[in-house]
């Protein structure tokens, strides 16, 4: 924020009533009243008042507005084919989703439409769900594979992913710990040493993905499975993160904080140890309220995650399952309500603590250095500019512009 400012930009927001850069070191709003941004090159190159911002060629008015970094959402499943609605009409019925999922059906659904859906044709569906997160103002999203669980499908999510990069900035991230397939149901041990053996090699050899990620739960992976699959991709050179402590407390979230995992997700079921490994380690809490609204589960102990300084993250959780939701503004009111998340943490969790949590300090915060990604948003209508309202009205702000690598998008 250097008030002596460049002569000239390409672009600049200007006149936001609020612009909140999210800082980056010790993550807060860090408001500016009447603020500005300019980029040059695809590079922000000034923050600060508006009175001092430098000239541009194309001016963005955000005055009534406020200004934000472009958004992260650091957990979906953005790339899949097919559709649960039925299943949830079954849950509405009583269904679990354990249940659901070792009878065949949850994610070995979705994997079955997935297997059938060539390259382009998940990349054009992904694209659709993506273009509706970019007009929300997300310009990153993390991107899993694991509704392939064969090495051949796996690669062409991650690949599909990375053909979404005209869309959003991806971070695809390799979950073929999803769910044991149903070939492999009889013989679990072959699934883990194929993951181990050929896929995570295939996708390291193809620099498909950023990231490991395991679902270690009821139904899905054992903690020792979990901690083997982790520990080659870590020997790969895959940073690691983990679907932890959902269903049922495995232990995960403590191990991963120790394997050095970015981050740790879901955690309705985390246990004093894993809270205190998890601060140790500076691993970071991933939470998903879609999740936990739509499997009406309990909320995790977010008031232990915080007192013990365990960093904040939100996610969408975007799939076709658990969490049917692409609006970050309606999580962030979720976090609130249902997590006693504050507005301020909800707005870093989608921002800053998002980008921690993809192991990225160039992401969810607006300075020089930081990706050239904000978002211009309207308050709900008729009001001031606060930054609680927000968050107050459910899906109740407006974005009027969006600025990705420091060009308008939207
Ligand atoms: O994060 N919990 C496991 N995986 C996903 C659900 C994916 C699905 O249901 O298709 C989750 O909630
Ligand atoms: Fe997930």
């Amino acid at each position: 924020m250097n008030p002596s400012s460049p002569a000239h930009a390409e672009w600049l927001i200007t006149g936001a009533d609020r612009l909140l850069t999210c800082a980056a070191g010790a993550p807060e709003l860090g408001c500016i009243e009447g603020g500005a941004v300019a980029f040059s090159e695809g590079e922000v190159i000034w923050v600060g008042p508006a009175a001092h911002a430098p000239d541009a060629e194309e001016v963005i008015d955000a005055s009534g507005c406020l200004v934000l970094p472009g958004l992260v959402d650091p957990h979906t499943h953005s790339v899949h084919a097919g559709s649960r609605s039925d299943e949830f009409a079954r849950r509405l019925a009583g269904a679990s989703y354990t249940e659901i999922l070792e009878a065949g059906g949850g994610i070995l659904s979705t994997v079955q439409a997935t297997r059938a859906t060539d390259r382009d044709t998940l990349a054009e569906l992904a694209r659709a769900r993506l273009r509706g997160m970019l007009r929300r103002g997300v310009t990153t999203v993390e991107i899993k594979s694991g509704y392939g669980l064969e090495v051949a499908t796996e690669l062409r999510m991650l690949e599909a992913a990375w053909d979404c990069r005209d869309t959003v900035r991806v971070v695809p991230t390799f979950l073929g710990a999803h769910a044991i397939p149903a070939e492999h149901r009889g013989n679990r041990d072959a699934y883990v040493r194929q993951i181990i053996e050929e896929q995570l090699p295939a996708v390291v050899e193809a620099e498909l993905a950023e990231a490991c990620d395991v679902y270690c739960d009821r139904g899905a992976f054992s903690l020792d499975e979990s901690v083997a699959i982790l520990t080659r991709a870590k020997e790969l050179g895959l940073s690691v993160r983990v679907h932890a402590e959902q269903v049922v407390h495995t232990g995960i979230a403590a191990v991963a904080a120790e394997l050095g995992a970015t981050s740790a997700d879901h955690l309705e079921r985390i246990d004093e140890a894993g809270i205190a490994a998890m601060a140790a380690h500076g691993t970071v809490a991933v939470l998903l309220p879609g999740a936990q609204l739509y499997l009406r589960d309990d909320a995790p102990p977010v008031q232990a995650l915080r007192e013990a300084g365990v960093p904040l993250a939100l996610g969408t959780d975007l799939n076709p399952g658990s969490s049917p939701v692409h609006d970050p503004w309606s999580i962030m009111t979720l976090a609130c309500i249902l997590q006693g998340f504050t507005v301020e943490e909800a707005l870093l969790g989608f921002t800053v603590q998002a980008g921690r949590a993809l192991g990225r300090t160039d992401l969810g915060w607006l300075g020089p250095g930081s990706v050239a990604d904000a978002v211009v948003v309207a308050p709900p209508s008729g009001e001031p500019a606060e930054v609680a309202s927000l968050v107050q009205h459910m899906g109740g702000s407006r974005v009027v512009a969006v600025v990705r690598d420091g060009v308008r998008v939207v």
